[in-house]
């Protein structure tokens, strides 16, 4: 374990009603870094992102900077700066993409400082300002996207929950997107969790990965590591060495 972990998950175990889908998942992430989350479909990686941002039932502990986060509820884990962009988006279509983006300032207060993030937002999705009168059902896919991030960092969080940014999204928008996520982690610290099928995109722009299979980590180690490990180029970047 990294000695100064920010994201520290231990023996966490989550899923649904009866369903466990997590098994004494263990991993910590250090502050200011990116973790990507890659493994087979089925195998726990939204659930897992649901587990940290309080939506599915756990057991074990989660802990934020030393804070314990588990079986908080989702607004507290909100409050406590966890921002969590789910698989298919989760933005409200009918309304516009101003709107959205103000919702997602529900964990602040202070006008100024809600204004002061919209130009923040519009800095790394220029695209978004041309668009903030139109609902967000009308945008395009990359541009759901972007609007789903930049409504996540409205609430200056400390740590960012990605869910398949990938999704849908032709490869060119996928890494503009990347290349956006990076500068967001590098010139903000954020701390990024990335849970991707395109792990070529996510491996290269995270420090550590882990592979989950059966709601269990099989594998962690450097992206380095990760991308050189014979196995999983096989099993999941889908290519032999
Ligand atoms: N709401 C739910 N109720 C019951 N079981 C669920 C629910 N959501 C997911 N599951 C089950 O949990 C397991 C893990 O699903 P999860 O969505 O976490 O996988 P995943 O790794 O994100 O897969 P994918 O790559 O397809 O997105 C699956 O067996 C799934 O059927
Ligand atoms: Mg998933």
């Amino acid at each position: 374990m990294s000695t100064d972990s920010f994201l520290t998950i231990s023996d966490l175990s989550a899923g649904y009603g009866d369903a466990r889908v997590l098994h004494g998942v263990n991993l910590s992430v250090g502050r200011g870094e990116i973790c990507a989350i890659l493994g087979p479909n089925g195998a726990g990686k939204t659930t897992l992102l649901r587990a940290l941002s309080g939506a599915v039932w756990t057991r074990g502990s989660v802990r934020l900077d030393g804070a314990g986060l588990a079986r908080r509820s989702p607004d507290a884990i909100a409050r406590r700066g966890v921002a969590h962009v789910p698989e298919g988006r989760g933005t409200f279509m009918p309304l516009t993409v101003e709107e959205n983006l103000r919702l997602g300032a529900f964990t602040r207060r202070g006008r100024g400082e809600v204004e002061a993030d919209l130009d923040r937002i519009h800095g790394y999705f220029p695209v978004l300002k041309t668009r903030l009168r139109q609902v967000a059902g009308s945008l395009s896919g990359g541009e759901q996207q972007m609007l789903a991030i930049g409504r996540a960092l409205m609430s200056r969080p400390r740590l960012l929950l990605l869910d398949e940014p990938s999704l849908g999204l032709a490869p060119l928008v996928t890494r503009e997107l990347f290349r956006i996520v990076r500068t967001i982690n590098e010139q903000e610290r954020t701390t990024v969790v990335v849970v991707e099928q395109n792990a070529h995109l996510a491996l290269d722009i995270a420090q550590q990965a882990h592979v989950l299979e059966s709601g269990r980590i099989v594998l962690s180690g450097s992206a380095d590591e990760i991308r050189a490990d014979e196995q999983v180029a096989q099993s999941y970047l889908g290519y032999r060495v």
